[in-house]
């Protein structure tokens, strides 16, 4: 009989060992802790014994029981502690869970760079409101009152003196109204036009623009400065051209254009074979214009520019559908 006593007690250590589930600890009971169950077979078995060997066997019997039941008891204890965490135990060696860092828009990237650049040449940042008045983006500006712009067609209109600034020119007008010369500013912000959506337009874009007024500022500082921009933007090898254009708050105006990056002037895809790109438009700050803020034209001249943002990060990244900067994909999104 003391073999059997033996063997219960190593048949429900292993019992315990494999317990993963309440099922299972409660089948261990069953099995030996229970009325029924192998330590009470093993007291009736006792009965049966000589008189002699009963006391000793009593002892033996008795020392399982308490073992078996604290065993059991202790199991259980682990058993409720992984409960709470989740049917588990928690390993604390594992590795966290890597939460996906996100990255600048294109956009904002591209508009960062050109700050960065035009900050270290003695210009400073303003914005304006994208809510513009008739004045501001348009009449301010030297555009006639039938300027072809101000059509329905180009300008959502909130009211009729009201609407949605339709480039960031207006901000000169704030600028200049707040500031006297020398003023130095680049102006970053969104910009809104009726047009039909495709992969070249869109309703609402962002463009930079630029201004320097003071005394004496000449037409070679504004090639001047617009080629230093181009050279650190788009490579110090860059062949640049200006060609004369018409602006209404410009005279004389100009637009910038670089030679083709991608085939070096050979013409290709990106430049529509014409070798050339044009990158923004330029001119000098109209009388008109500067007479509105108050300015003495006698003693102040200033040149100007702007450029949308949506096709400068096109051509410096490649990107051949205005689109997809507002489609959020991350698969277009991720490669910035
Ligand atoms: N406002 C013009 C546009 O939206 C861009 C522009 C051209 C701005 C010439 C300027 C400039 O300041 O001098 O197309």
């Amino acid at each position: 009989m003391n073999d059997k006593v033996g063997d219960v007690r190593i048949a429900l250590l292993a019992a315990l060992e494999k317990v993963t589930s309440e099922t299972d600890i409660e089948q261990v009971r069953v099995q030996f802790l229970s009325r029924s169950g192998a330590i009470a077979n093993l007291f009736d078995e006792m009965r049966s014994l000589p008189s002699a060997e009963k006391p000793a066997m009593g002892k033996m019997l008795n020392e399982l029981k308490a073992d078996a039941q604290s065993a059991f008891d202790e199991k259980k204890k682990s058993l409720s502690a992984a409960k709470i965490v989740g049917g588990g135990p928690i390993d604390l060696t594992l590795p966290g869970r890597p939460k996906p860092v996100g990255t600048k828009h294109p956009l904002m990237q591209t508009i960062d760079e050109i700050k960065r650049i035009f900050v270290s040449m003695g210009f400073s940042v303003a914005t304006g409101p994208e809510i513009e008045t008739d004045y501001y983006n348009f009449g301010a500006l030297n555009f006639a009152p039938d300027h072809p712009a101000r059509d329905m067609q180009d300008t959502f209109f909130i009211s009729k003196e009201i609407l949605l600034r339709t480039h960031t020119s207006p901000v000169q007008i704030r600028t200049m109204e707040k500031q006297k010369p020398p003023v130095r500013e680049i102006m970053p912000g969104r910009v809104y036009r009726n047009e039909a959506i495709s992969a070249r337009s869109l309703v609402s874009f962002y463009q930079i623009e630029g201004l320097y007024v003071d005394q004496g500022v000449s037409f070679s500082d504004l090639k001047g400065t617009l080629v230093a921009f181009a050279r650190q933007f788009y490579g110090n090898d860059v062949k640049y051209k200006f060609r004369p254009t018409f602006f209404p708050f410009t005279e004389p105006s100009a637009d910038m254009y670089i030679s083709c990056f991608l085939c070096k002037g050979k013409g290709c895809r990106m430049c529509k074979r014409a070798g050339w790109l044009e990158i923004l438009g330029s001119g000098m700050v109209h009388p008109h214009v500067l007479k509105n803020v108050g300015y003495d034209t006698e003693k102040y001249t200033g040149f100007a520019f702007g450029m949308g943002m949506e096709r400068t990060a096109s051509l410096r990244y490649g990107v051949d559908d205005l689109r997809l900067y507002y489609e959020n994909d991350v698969r277009f999104l991720r490669q910035f």
